[in-house]
């Protein structure tokens, strides 16, 4: 292939997608771009030039006056802006790339290239000049190994890899040409469009409240809630995980509004929601100092948002809240219909009380960092609203489960907002559980045994709890003559592709017996004058509770279940 050859082909190849320069401060990101720019004939973009514009200060200044998570903040909006301007090549800062929502717009919107350097080079260039706001302290060498050790192995996600060396940069200019117009690794598919923001009323007459669902929002977060709910202080709740990963993004939105009040931090998992927990929360809330008119704001999953609802249903006798969910199945089904409370040896959710949030904030973004098994486990969920009564729903899924778990994009904001109104219809109808929302049990009482059988631990998540329960309420249905053959494998064919539980075999846990998983059923909430509710189904998308389903009748069934 010709020079010019190689520059069309490569053009041709990246339609819409502009090329993103990323890697550590002295790597080339300027220099190469530049020269890459000439050769492609496309515009160079320094994002950290266009970020001094919109701030209207150095990127020093910004560190200096707002700290770095604000910064990041601003770094992350504004490549998310001339991603939709391309194709271009961009330069990014250094850690622009380790944000996991600009990875993701990078993902959808470029081809990621990583200009490797290895420490003495990158030592010589940038000690050239002194305007790097992270080696200006201490020792810049240390400094810098540290950046290599905590950056390398996410830049090494980039599409491409090529080495910066001290030799001419059109070396690598030629390489990276080359590579775009040959290599497999390049993405050249459509550039995704920005997932939509959507919104979904919880009718609910004076306490009717909004779920916001779209990419991008927990960092307006602090500007939602002052327009939506007054200048009031925030006491934030999360977990250790999520801390990780956004706490820095919500405090900074918070802060920037004046409605940042504290955080607290929980340890992760199911153990946490228990009473010991809620009343050390309850008091640190008090001592955050929040009153009458302020807000809690949980921030993670089901746990969080089922815990810190519940001290916000009890604290001074109930005081507002605003539902941040960060996993799939919280922002589908925790976060949304007021249910609070805390487990018990008795059992789960046990304890608690209906408390409906002022506002929910669904960031599909946050999503990207949820681990994979947390993400199937909340699509049981999802797959329950096509189950118990949207047969459409349920035929989109099997056609596009694959979108709703790549890429943030479109296909999972359609899946969590269609989820959020199937929730929405059944709650405004019948808010405290006396009627049609049981439906929402769908696989519930099976699922709670399961997990009450395996001490709520890892073994058995939640989500696959649900996932095996809704598998025998078909199969059970099926076996009663209540429902068409053939629905029972159609369900578990798709829970089976996506990578869920479908058995109780499936659970990693031995010596299950059907007279105690019988009596673990008899624990659930579901249980009216003695008599087990079942939420059984005439077909797909077609669900209805049942009360007179014979004990000996599940007991066998149970026992089939087991052996199977
Ligand atoms: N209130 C209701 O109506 C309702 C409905 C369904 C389930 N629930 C409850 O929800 C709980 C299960 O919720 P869950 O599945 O979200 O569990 P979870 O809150 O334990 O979250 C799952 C795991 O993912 C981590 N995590 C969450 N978001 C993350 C993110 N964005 N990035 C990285 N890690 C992240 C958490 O730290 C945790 O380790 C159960 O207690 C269940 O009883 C309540």
């Amino acid at each position: 292939m010709t020079e010019s050859e190689a520059i069309d082909t490569a053009k041709k190849r990246l339609g819409k997608r502009s090329i993103v320069l990323v890697g550590l401060m002295g790597c080339g990101k300027s220099s190469i771009g530049k020269r890459l720019a000439a050769r492609l004939g496309l515009p160079f973009i320094d994002a950290d030039e266009e970020i001094e514009r919109a701030a209207a200060k150095t990127i020093n200044e910004i560190f200096a006056d707002h700290g770095e998570a604000h910064f990041r903040d601003g770094e992350r909006k504004v490549i998310s802006r001339l991603l939709s301007n391309g194709p271009q090549v961009l330069a990014t800062g250094g850690g622009a790339y380790m944000h996991p929502e600009t990875r993701q717009r990078i993902r959808e919107n470029g081809v990621s290239i990583w200009l490797r350097a290895d420490l003495p080079v990158l030592m010589r260039r940038v000690m050239k000049r002194d305007t790097r706001p992270l080696l200006r302290e201490g020792n810049p060498e240390a400094t810098m190994r540290k950046l290599i050790e905590a950056r390398y192995p996410i830049y090494a996600e980039a599409d491409m890899t090529v080495d910066s060396r001290d030799e001419p940069h059109d070396l690598a200019v030629n390489e990276i040409v080359n590579r775009l117009a040959t290599s497999s690794a390049v993405p050249t598919g459509p550039v995704q469009p920005p997932s939509p923001s959507r919104s979904v009323r919880i009718e609910l007459g004076d306490r009717a409240y909004d779920v916001l669902i779209a990419s991008g929002l927990l960092s307006d977060t602090g500007a939602l809630i002052k327009s939506r709910l007054g200048a009031v202080k925030c006491g934030v709740v999360t977990d250790e995980n999520v801390a990780r990963h956004h706490l820095a993004t919500l405090e900074e939105s918070l802060k920037s509004e004046g409605l940042f009040a504290g955080s607290i931090v929980m340890t992760p998992g199911e153990g946490t929601k228990n009473f010991r927990d809620l009343a050390t929360l309850s008091e640190r809330l008090l001592e955050l100092g929040l009153e009458r008119g302020d807000l809690v704001v949980p921030l993670g999953g089901g746990v969080i948002g089922d815990l810190a609802g519940f001290a916000a249903g009890i604290l001074r006798r109930g005081i507002r809240f605003v539902q941040i969910p960060t996993s799939l199945l919280a922002q589908v089904d925790s976060s949304v219909g007021g249910k609070t409370g805390i487990n018990t040896p008795q059992g789960k959710n046990l304890i608690g009380v209906f408390h409906q949030p002022s506002l929910v904030i669904a960031d599909t973004s946050v999503l990207t960092t949820l681990p994979p098994r947390q993400m199937r486990a909340g699509y049981a969920e999802v797959a329950k609203y096509g189950l118990l009564g949207d047969a459409k729903f349920f035929s989109w899924l099997e056609n596009n489960w694959q979108g709703v778990f790549g890429n943030n994009g479109p296909a999972l904001t359609k899946a969590i907002e269609t989820s959020v109104a199937a929730k929405a219809a059944i709650v405004a109808r019948d808010e405290t559980e006396t009627g049609d929302r049981a439906l929402l049990n769908l696989g519930h009482t099976f699922g709670h045994a399961f997990e009450a059988w395996t001490g709520y631990s890892d073994k058995l998540l939640h989500g696959e709890g649900i996932a095996i329960g809704m598998c025998l309420a078909f199969r059970l249905s099926e076996e009663l003559g209540l429902c068409p053959a053939g629905n029972a494998d159609r369900v578990t064919a798709h829970f089976k592709a996506i990578g869920l539980p479908t058995r109780i075999a499936d659970i990693p846990q031995t010596g299950a017996d059907a007279d105690e998983l019988w009596r673990l059923m008899g624990q659930d909430k579901k249980v009216r004058g003695g008599k087990l509710a079942f939420i059984l189904v005439r077909g797909i998308g077609d669900a209805f509770v049942s009360r007179d389903v014979p004990p000996d009748t599940v007991k066998a069934f149970l026992k089939r279940e087991i052996a199977r």
